[in-house]
């Protein structure tokens, strides 16, 4: 390891226990890495990868985890007192998300550290926020509409408040009385956010993040021309995060595999242009990163197609793949 491979690594958390060739223990998961600590390693010939450290830094990491604890003071005020505290969310949690949907080459990172189960409900308020904000942003949406765009999208389950936290909470199937009570979080959340001033249609996008453009969804079973297009993005960056994260009934599922269900639309009706775009843009963000085949042979990711985003050029070592040619090859693993 030379210094600045070290460097990448310092202020960052260990994911794995570190053991040396003799079975010692090294260092334990969650050490907080210092240059002494990567010498150990180093001295130990032991080579970490961007996989056994945690994404983000420990300073980033602490300031996302105060939003997500900032959203769970929202919603436990709301339950209590029925009203949205507008000033907390546009001085305290808005900030964070726009400042992380600035930093959209790190969206799959972000994804990992909310993965965790517990707090779910707030980490995807954050992370819905976050990633409605950086789909505005790919669909050229900027300033004061960008704003309203992050604000509708971090209180869009906001009526989740009002349902009882063992149904939200509840492992396995829901029954068809509870699937009732859990769908009308978006009426409750349009109440309360027009009672508490918010505009029509950021209130909308509670209301709405549940349509699909087909007429399948709820609350009404809106079609297409009748749902707001902030509600389409906030529907395409709900059902992602939702699938990529880990809940009480289910594991989370790789970003690559949630991509391709929404694309061949396995996940419901998304509108075809923002899902095109935001399945294009991941997609790109991974251009220059490492993958392995499902023929166990790596190469790199060189190339983005607009008509088939998810089935890239892959370069391996000088032998140029094109996925959408070879359909039998697959991205099996992400480096
Ligand atoms: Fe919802």
């Amino acid at each position: 390891m030379d210094d600045s491979n070290l460097d990448r690594f310092i202020g960052r958390r260990l994911r794995v226990d570190v053991f040396a060739a003799t079975g010692t223990p090294l260092l334990s998961a969650g050490t907080q890495l210092e240059r002494g600590h990567l010498r150990l390693l180093e001295s130990n010939k032991i080579v970490l990868s961007s996989k056994d450290v945690t994404a983000f830094f420990i300073e980033e990491e602490a300031s996302i985890m105060e939003a997500v604890s900032d959203i769970r003071h929202v919603f436990q005020s709301v339950t209590a007192g029925r009203k949205l505290p507008v000033d907390y969310v546009n001085e305290r949690i808005l900030p964070k998300v726009l400042d992380m949907a600035s930093r959209h080459g790190r969206l799959i990172d972000l994804l990992q550290l909310l993965q965790d189960k517990d707090e779910y409900t707030y980490k995807h308020t954050f992370a819905v926020g976050v990633i409605s904000s950086i789909i505005g942003k790919w669909l050229g949406i900027r300033g004061q509409e960008l704003i309203r765009l992050a604000m509708a999208a971090s209180v869009h389950d906001i009526g989740k408040s009002e349902i009882p936290s063992e149904l939200l909470l509840k492992p396995g199937r829901l029954t068809e009385a509870e699937f009732d009570l859990m769908k009308r979080h978006a009426d409750q959340g349009y109440e309360l956010l027009l009672a508490s001033g918010l505009d029509e249609r950021t209130a909308l996008v509670a209301l709405q993040h549940h349509e699909r453009e087909d007429g399948t969804g709820y609350p009404k079973g809106l079609h297409a021309g009748h749902i707001h297009f902030f509600s389409k993005i906030v529907a395409v960056a709900d059902v992602f995060h939702a699938m990529t994260s880990n809940r009480v009934y289910k594991s989370a599922m790789p970003f690559y595999d949630v991509l391709s269900l929404m694309w061949d639309g396995k996940l419901g009706a998304f509108h075809a242009h923002i899902l095109h775009v935001f399945i294009k843009q991941i997609m790109e963000l991974h251009i220059g990163k490492s993958v392995v085949l499902n023929d166990g042979v790596p190469g790199k990711i060189i190339y983005v197609s607009s008509s088939a985003p998810l089935k890239p050029l892959v370069d391996r070592q000088g032998e140029i793949i094109d996925l959408s040619r070879e359909r039998e090859l697959t991205i099996r693993e992400w480096v």
